[in-house]
């Protein structure tokens, strides 16, 4: 039977999204990515090679898998000609598997530059953004003058709407940001060419996408980011300009009706990059562990976008329910367990402390989010390397303990564990384990 899963990210990103996906992918007809841009970074290992996608759906590793940018995606081109250029050298194939629609908003230079601006501006109120103008594209689209693919590629629409929204912009960057106003023909010639360039790619994807669920095919929806950058759901205003969870529909032309399943992605621990609350952040020994023991398995907490140490700490299981109760998620996938293998015991945050009172519900407000004090259980670790494991009984007693401990914590069966980052790394649970 064919299916259409919705794979969503249930904390602040980089919960190993790249790796599952390619691991799913190999079940699946087509794989869209439908909302953010390149300010993510999905990791892919395969044997000794590694893949950092950004914009391109981490499904492109497979060779009959149809990748669609969705059109709720915001686009750079030069970023994603780069990045196709770079996965050809490396022997990928990215032709026809590929597609674009024309109806993604593309980031323009002024969208870096007033990224930029308004991050100084904040001073240390600052998001921490990746700076790949993500933000200021999705306003110009809210503000409905942003420019879509297929407007770039009619030479005399990109012209008028080009010119227009410079005018409007422009004052902006040199006013209010100290920033030179931008030469309109040198972007629209500069653009121009990537739109040609593009042009093999980019085309309306939703008869593309409605004639695969017409055949029963198999759809996997690649999230971006993760729900506590949601836009309306996260951290706010420590997010992510998109809606992370309920965004799948939107930006692919999939009509919610037929998205069958939803499965969460967690890590087995917390990580952030960016500013903003984060309750279980262990800033000293314990964080420093978590990203050595990472690296030496061969992953990394650092950014795959923008290369900042990602902030790391327990897991936060307040903040882990919200998100999968958000997200409908009946199961989850837990990644990098392995990691803590490293540790004699593990917490997992049950509630937060608020002017004395305990609560399991997830704050509104960033400043009280600041506020609260994590309540912790305290697990016994099972201190030894899960990573050459296959299957899920396998797996020691204390590591099936915790996992258990999630389940119960979220309301959802963990159905996929992530032991390492290569594909081979992950156990499948039958459904009798
Ligand atoms: P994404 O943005 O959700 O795709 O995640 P990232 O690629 O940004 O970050 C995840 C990092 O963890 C990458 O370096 C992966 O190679 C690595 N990784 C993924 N799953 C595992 C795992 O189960 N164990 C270990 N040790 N590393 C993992
Ligand atoms: P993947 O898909 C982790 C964070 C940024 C910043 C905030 C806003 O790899 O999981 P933005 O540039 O989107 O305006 O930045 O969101 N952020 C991510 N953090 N993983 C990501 O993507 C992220 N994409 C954005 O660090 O805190
Ligand atoms: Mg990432």
């Amino acid at each position: 039977m064919s299916e259409t899963l919705l794979l969503i990210g249930l904390q602040w990103g980089d919960e190993g999204k790249g790796k599952i996906i390619d691991v799913l992918s190999e079940r699946y007809d087509m794989v869209i990515r439908f909302q953010g841009g390149a300010n993510a970074g999905h990791t892919v290992q395969i044997g000794s090679e590694e893949f950092v996608l950004h914009l391109v759906p981490s499904g492109i590793l497979r060779p009959n898998t149809t990748c669609i940018v969705g059109n709720g995606v915001v686009v750079d081109p030069k970023g994603l000609l780069e990045e196709i250029s770079g996965l050809k050298q490396r022997g990928v194939h990215v032709g026809d598997n590929l597609v674009v629609s024309n109806r993604a908003h593309v980031v323009l230079p002024h969208h870096k530059l007033l990224d930029r601006g308004k991050e100084s501006a904040r001073g240390s109120s600052r998001i921490g953004t990746t700076g790949m103008g993500i933000g200021p594209c999705y306003a110009d689209k809210a503000a409905r003058c942003g420019i879509r693919f297929a407007e770039m590629m009619d030479p005399d629409q990109f012209r008028s709407r080009l010119s227009a929204l410079l005018e409007m912009q422009n004052p902006v960057l040199s006013k209010v940001y100290g920033f030179e106003p931008l030469d309109c023909d040198a972007v629209y010639e500069e653009y121009r060419g990537y739109a040609q360039q593009l042009s093999p790619f980019v085309r309306d994807s939703l008869p593309l996408v409605h004639n695969a669920l017409d055949n029963d095919k198999n759809i996997l929806l690649e999230g971006a980011q993760g729900s506590l950058l949601d836009l309306d759901f996260g951290t706010y205003p420590f997010v992510t300009s998109s809606s992370v969870i309920a965004g799948a529909s939107a930006g692919s032309g999939i009509p919610p009706t037929r998205i069958d399943r939803v499965l969460g992605l967690a890590k087995a621990y917390c990580s952030r990059v960016g500013t903003g609350p984060f309750p279980t952040e262990q800033s000293g020994q314990i964080g420093e562990r978590i990203r050595d023991t990472i690296q030496r398995a061969g992953g990394r907490e650092y950014g795959a976008t923008t290369g900042r140490q990602r902030r790391c700490g327990w897991l936060d299981g307040v903040a882990l329910r919200h998100t999968t109760r958000l997200s409908g998620a009946r199961s989850i996938a837990v990644s990098v367990l392995d990691v803590l293998g490293a540790f004699e015991t593990i917490k997992i945050c049950v509630g937060y402390r608020l002017d004395g009172s305990v609560t399991k519900s997830f704050p509104a407000s960033a400043a009280v989010l600041e506020q609260v004090e994590p309540v912790y259980e305290e697990m016994e670790g099972w201190r030894c390397e899960v990573g050459e494991i296959t299957d899920f009984a396998d797996l020691p007693r204390a590591a099936r303990d915790y996992l258990r401990r999630l389940e119960e914590i979220c309301a959802a069966r963990v159905e996929f564990v992530s032991v390492g980052p290569h594909r081979t790394q992950v156990i499948e649970r039958k459904a009798n384990d």
